[in-house]
């Protein structure tokens, strides 16, 4: 089990080519690879728009400003996710409204979610948690009927499909009021290294993007129409990005085969469980979650698993237990909120999903698991 990490990321000789000849190129800030990436990743997603911008982070930052939310406008998050999007809304005043989980899959509980509607609320911020999928028809019908904006953070479910349409293209709901974003972090599906990417069909919203992503500035250089930063992805980076789309393939059949032996090795067990999924839903993750039922089996099996090297992660913290977010001042905010998701972060471990990982080493991590659970 030596030398297996939970973020190791793949590049070839693709990648290196690319980036040389971004680097020979002199294009070092803004350049042809950020365009031709941007091309080609809303092709193979099949939507409008992308903006590429230079974190996850800063892509939800720049959302936020573009839908231009006022201060106090409050948006329902679920209370068990990768904190940024969180701290996001906190910057710019926003209120994050936080809807319970479901254990059977991670996701926003959809049942939850009508009653936490208010007439402050502007919009509903999906999270799909490690690869796993919100009920998207049922949350349309919801947001549809309030005219909220839906906002989907498909960092780890980046490639996923579903009805053979990838999630976060953002052709299932009106395109001025839905827009989509991913992570290209080192530990993603895609990467950049530092980086991510938005998505739009709406030109209007599309433009706005560009202009803030520029300090903004519009039509004529230091002419700046509104108050925006410096969020641009260097070509440097983009190169890397684009390079890794030319080979997407191998990355999507390598992360499918790997979802496919921990689904075979873990599923139907006792102690734990795996994520279920719909039917007509193909999940490309970004890490493979279980989770666990009795106390201190998370602490054994990651002390087990990460002895040599950091193998395996735990699952994220519930907001509630993260005192600087002031959650519980938002008065839509009980302690209900969060019954799955303090149970979540206290039994989900999060398995290794890249794609430089062996076959050999899935097996055997899984194994490592099954024998714990022969022993106790
Ligand atoms: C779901 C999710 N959203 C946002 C981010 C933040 O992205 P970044 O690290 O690129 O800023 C991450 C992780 O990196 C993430 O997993």
């Amino acid at each position: 089990m030596k030398n297996i990490k939970f973020v190791d990321p793949l590049t070839t000789n693709i990648e290196k080519k690319n980036l040389n000849a971004a680097l020979k190129s002199g294009w070092l800030s803004h350049g042809p690879y950020v365009e031709n990436f941007e091309k080609k990743f809303c092709k193979l997603l099949n939507s409008k728009y992308s903006i590429s911008v230079n974190n996850g982070t800063n892509a939800i930052l720049l959302i936020l400003m573009a839908l231009n939310f006022k201060r106090g406008d409050e948006i329902l998050v679920p209370s068990f996710c990768y904190i940024s999007p969180i701290h996001m809304l906190k910057v710019l005043g926003l209120v994050p409204v936080p809807v319970d989980i479901e254990l059977s899959n991670l996701q926003i509980n959809t049942n939850q979610i009508e009653k936490k509607i208010s007439k402050k609320t502007s919009a509903i911020l999906l999270i799909h948690n490690y690869g796993s999928i919100c009920e998207l028809k049922k949350i349309k019908r919801i947001a549809k009927k309030k005219n909220l904006y839906i906002i989907e953070d498909v960092s780890e479910v980046l490639f996923s499909k579903q009805n053979n349409n990838f999630v976060g293209d953002c052709n299932w709901y009106n395109s001025e009021k839905i827009i989509s974003y991913a992570s290209l972090h080192a530990s993603k599906t895609l990467i950049a290294g530092e980086g991510g990417i938005i998505i739009t069909n709406s030109k209007k919203i599309s433009l706005k993007l560009k202009i803030l992503r520029n300090h903004g500035q519009k039509g004529k250089p230091y002419f700046y129409a509104m108050t925006g930063g410096n969020f641009r992805l260097s070509n440097l980076l983009a190169s890397i990005s684009y390079s890794q789309l030319l080979r997407v393939r191998e990355i999507i059949k390598k992360k499918q085969l790997l979802n496919s032996i921990y689904e075979k090795k873990l599923s139907k067990n006792a102690k734990f469980s795996i994520m279920s999924d719909p039917k007509n839903f193909k999940s490309i993750k970004w890490g493979f979650p279980i989770l666990l039922k009795k106390k201190n089996d998370k602490e054994n099996i990651m002390k087990i698993l990460n002895r040599n090297s950091t193998l395996c992660r735990p699952g994220f913290y519930s907001l509630s237990k993260l005192n600087h977010l002031k959650i519980f001042k938002n008065k839509l905010t009980s302690k209900l909120d969060f019954k799955n998701a303090e149970i979540a972060n206290k039994n989900v471990i999060v398995l290794p999903m890249h794609t430089k990982i062996k076959i050999n080493d899935v097996n055997k991590i899984c194994n490592e698991i099954l024998n714990y659970f022969k022993k106790i």
